[in-house]
Parts: C-alpha cells; structure tokens; sequence
C-alpha cells in the first residue's frame, strides 16, 4: 500500500506539472495570438480563456487523452449517451467556419451553425444567461487555440431522442431564452457571483435535481443533483453539511479544492475547481459568496456549528485506537458491524486516527464531512473505491483506493459502519445495491 500512496503521490507531482506547463503554453498562446484577424486582442482572449475555465469548455470538450476541446468526450443523457463536439477553430471538423454571431446563436439558443437544435447536455440553458461581452471574449479564446481535425462521435440515444426536432418539444418546454436579471436588493458581489454560478458556471446542472425528461427542477433550485453517479449535494438551506458552510470555506473548496472545517473536493467536483483555479480570484470569490447565501440557515447556524464540532471531536478521541472505543454508543451490534470496526481500524484509522507519517496534518475529522452525513452513500462509496488525489498542487495529502484490498462484503460493512458512527443521521438503506452499482462501473 505504501507503495501505491507513494506512486500516486509522484503521479500528482508530475500531474501538477503538466497543469502548471499547460498554463505557460495557455498564456504563451494568448499573448502571441495569430493577428490574421485584426479584431483579436490579447487582453480579449486572456479573459476569454479565464472565463471558458468557469464554464467548464475544455472539461467537457476534451475527450480522455484528447486534444484540447477537439470534443469526444461521452457524457450520459436520459435517453443514452452523447458526445461533445470539436470546438477547436478546425474548418471542416470543429468551428472554425463559425461568425461570432453563429457563436453566440449555439450559447443564447442551443442552435448550431446550420441551425439544427443542439442537445441540452450542452448547459446553454444557463450559458443562455451570458453577457455578450463575455461570448465575445470567449469565442476570440476559442478561435486562437489549435485547430484539431476530429470527426463528431456518433451519439448513442434512443427514439425519438435521437431526433434533433424533438428536442423543439423540449425546448418549449423547459428552455427560456434570457440574460441574467440582477436583483437591485443585493451587493454588486453576491449579483456577480449569481451572474457567474447561473450563467456560465451552470453549478446547477449537477446541484439541482432533474426530471425524467432531463429538465432542472427549477421550483428545487440547487437541491442536490446527480453527476455521473456522484451526488452533487444540497447547496440551499437542505445541505447535508454538518457545520453550515461561510462564504470563506466555500472560497477555499473552490479554489484550492479543500477546507479545513469540511474536506475536500473529489469526483466531478474536481474538475470544476481545477478549472476554477483559472478563474479570476474575485469572480470565485462573488460566486462563493452567493453559493452561502442560497445555503444559508439562520437561526441553527451557531448551534449547529457548536454540536457538529462536539460530536466530531468526540469521535475523534473515542476512534484512537485502544484509548476507549467503547465510550461511543453504537446503535446497533451484530456481525457486520464488527467486520466494518475491523476493516476500519486496519484500512482506515492509521490515517484518519492517528498521526500517520504520510500527511503532516491530519484528515478532515469525518463526523464533519458532507460525503458521511449525505442522503446517500454514493459518494463514499466512491473515495473508499478509487481513493482521492489533490484537486490542485496545493495539497500533497491523499487517499489510496481500496478497490482491489476489500471484498464487496467488506466494503458494504466499512461505509455502514463509518455512517453510523460519525454520524447522527440515521443509517443508509441501500448501501448493497449502491456499492454493487459502484463496482460494476468502469474504473476512471
Ligand atoms: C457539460 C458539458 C459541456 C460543457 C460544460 C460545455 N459544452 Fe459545449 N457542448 C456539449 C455537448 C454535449 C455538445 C453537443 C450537443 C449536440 O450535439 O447537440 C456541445 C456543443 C457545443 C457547441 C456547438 C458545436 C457544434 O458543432 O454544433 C459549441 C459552440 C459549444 N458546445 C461551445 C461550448 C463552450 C464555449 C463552452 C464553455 C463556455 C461549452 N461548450 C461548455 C457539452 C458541453
Ligand atoms: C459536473 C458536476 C458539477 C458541477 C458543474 C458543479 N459541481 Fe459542485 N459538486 C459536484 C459533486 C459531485 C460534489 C461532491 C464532491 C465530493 O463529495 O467530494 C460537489 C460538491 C460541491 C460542494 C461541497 C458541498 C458539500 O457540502 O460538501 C460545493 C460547495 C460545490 N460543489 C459548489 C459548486 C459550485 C459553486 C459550482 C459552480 C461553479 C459547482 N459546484 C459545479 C458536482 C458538480
Ligand atoms: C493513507 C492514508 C489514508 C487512508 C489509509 C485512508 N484515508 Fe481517508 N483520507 C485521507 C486523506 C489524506 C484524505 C483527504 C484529506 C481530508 O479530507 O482532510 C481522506 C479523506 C477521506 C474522506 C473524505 C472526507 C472529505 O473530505 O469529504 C473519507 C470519507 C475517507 N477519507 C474515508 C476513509 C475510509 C473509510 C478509509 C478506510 C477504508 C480511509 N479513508 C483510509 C487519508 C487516508
């Protein structure tokens, strides 16, 4: 195992070399533009490209070990899978024979070139929000990247999904064509943070629940979502987080991927605060500070915090192993919960109870992650499953995976039982299931 930590350690290393060189070259690119079209300036397309890290382009552009936004990358739908596509300046494969006006048609409209409907996968449903200054600035981004020739992915969707005039029925349905309206009532940061985590951010395509047709349930804005069998938790007044988050903490989880008094970013959350870290700072900031006002929970707020930090740190000093377990009631007994205290105290409890050699600070006392205190298991199921690396290079800390070490039993038995002892709510029901779903999945 030591071994592996020590691999992955190096693999991050190098991991945040790339992401520091990749920046050079981004910049480098920026700065020396090609000056064929006059119309592009450098201060264009390096705000361009701070915001296309916002909205998330290359992440979904980019298929694994792609070329950068040369698409093909598969992403699930209600009805099967699509693909994106080359968004590179390609003439006959990505977009290089698109007007600015064609750019800003596809962003505002779900409209390509040829004015066929596009599918709602692309989030234009919020980018439909953004400012035309911005499109401008990020079409002047996309022209000036390296053109890749990339045929289109075929998409993979059933009847009579598979039609784009369909999607007409949906679009009058579900899509509202629109800029961002601020709210006079509120500070010039919290309008530019909501301007940013509606539009372009489109937080809300994982953190708000969809119907079966695939439409945000905007009546629960932000009431915890699925991204690709991760829950993307409550982010308004029903957050599962035990201590209520600040504007602070949300700031710091989006932009270094990590807070002290909450943990850290994993699964698709990663790649949303990779990008973030391109972000201006003052824009991640705004949308930190309207992400905890949707959170906020006034009146529980010092309580909470106070029982939530009570607990964690009785946990914390009943997990020690051989310094009293026993001091913390269980609520129940029986076979599996013994074989998840043993897995724990062998897999677990060297890090997360004692001061291992491998993290100069200690991991985030679990009674006070979301990922234990969460509706349902998912999410745990996945750290113990693929372990954890630092979302930035800020961080060395991680977690290996348990895949390979533990038997489906024993995974079943280490969630239940690290659910019912760091946490008071009351004990997951589907946890077989959830765990065999987890399994059967392609390892990423
Ligand atoms: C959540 C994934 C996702 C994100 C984020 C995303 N896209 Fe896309 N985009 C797609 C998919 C999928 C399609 C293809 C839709 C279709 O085939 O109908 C697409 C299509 C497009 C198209 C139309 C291309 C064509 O050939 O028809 C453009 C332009 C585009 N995206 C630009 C962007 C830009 C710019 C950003 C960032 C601001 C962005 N996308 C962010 C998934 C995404
Ligand atoms: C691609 C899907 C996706 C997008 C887009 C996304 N998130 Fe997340 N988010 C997740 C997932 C999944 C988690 C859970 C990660 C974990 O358990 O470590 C998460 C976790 C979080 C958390 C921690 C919540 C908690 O209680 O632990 C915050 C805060 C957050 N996201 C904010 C945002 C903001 C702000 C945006 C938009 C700028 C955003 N997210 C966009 C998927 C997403
Ligand atoms: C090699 C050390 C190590 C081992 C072994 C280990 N962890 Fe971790 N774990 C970490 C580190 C480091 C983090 C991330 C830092 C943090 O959350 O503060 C982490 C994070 C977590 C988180 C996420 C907390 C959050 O921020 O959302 C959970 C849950 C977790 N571990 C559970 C477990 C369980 C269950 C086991 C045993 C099956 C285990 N860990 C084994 C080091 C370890």
């Amino acid at each position: 195992m030591t071994v592996t930590v020590k691999t992955l350690i190096r693999l991050a290393g190098l991991a945040a070399l790339c992401v520091g060189f990749a920046l050079v070259a981004a910049l480098t690119d920026a700065a020396t533009a090609p000056s064929s079209d006059a119309k592009v300036d450098a201060t264009q397309v390096a705000k361009g490209a701070e915001l296309a890290a916002i909205g998330n382009c290359g992440s979904c552009h980019t298929a694994e070990g792609g070329k950068p936004y040369a698409g093909g990358r598969p992403l699930s739908a209600p009805f099967g899978t699509i693909y994106s596509t080359n968004i590179t300046p390609d003439p006959d494969t990505g977009i290089g024979k698109w007007t600015e006006a064609e750019f800003i048609r596809a962003m505002r409209d779900g409209v390509d070139r040829e004015g066929h409907e596009l599918y709602p996968a692309f989030p234009y449903d919020h980018f439909t929000k953004v400012a035309d200054e911005d499109v401008k600035a990020i079409y002047a981004f996309m022209m000036t990247r390296d053109a890749s020739r990339a045929q289109r992915s075929r998409n993979d969707l059933t009847f009579p999904a598979n039609l784009r005039a369909s999607l007409r029925a949906w679009k009058a349905l579900y899509f509202r064509a629109g800029r961002f309206e601020p709210d006079a009532a509120k500070s010039a940061q919290w309008n530019r943070g909501a301007y940013l985590a509606e539009g372009l951010g489109h937080c809300g395509a994982c953190h708000t629940p969809r119907n079966v047709l695939g439409a945000e349930k905007l009546s629960d804005a932000y009431g915890g979502g699925d991204a690709e069998r991760w829950l993307a938790p409550a982010m308004n007044e029903d957050s599962p987080a035990p201590l209520p988050w600040t504007a602070e903490e949300i700031f710091n989880y989006l932009r270094y991927g990590f807070d002290a008094r909450h943990g850290i970013a994993a699964g698709p959350m990663v790649e949303v605060v990779q990008n973030l870290a391109n972000a201006r700072e003052d824009d991640v900031r705004a949308i930190a500070v309207y992400i905890a006002d949707r959170m906020r929970r006034p009146a529980r707020q010092a309580k909470s915090n106070y029982e939530a930090n009570a607990f964690a740190q009785l946990q914390e000093s009943a997990a020690v192993p051989g310094t009293g377990r026993d001091a913390v009631p269980t609520r129940s007994g029986g076979e599996a919960s013994n074989t998840g205290a043993t897995v724990f105290e062998g897999a677990c409890a060297p890090c997360h109870y004692s001061g291992s050699g491998l993290q100069s600070t200690k991991p985030v006392p679990l009674a006070l992650t979301t990922s234990v205190n969460a509706p349902d298991p998912r999410n745990l199921i996945h750290i113990v499953q693929s372990g954890l690396r630092p979302a930035s290079g800020e961080r060395g800390a991680m977690m290996p995976g348990f895949a390979a070490e533990l038997t489906d039993d024993q995974l079943v038995a280490v969630v239940s039982y690290v659910r019912e002892r760091f946490s008071r709510q009351p004990p997951w029901h589907d946890v077989v299931a959830q765990v065999l779903a987890v399994r059967s999945e392609k390892q990423r």
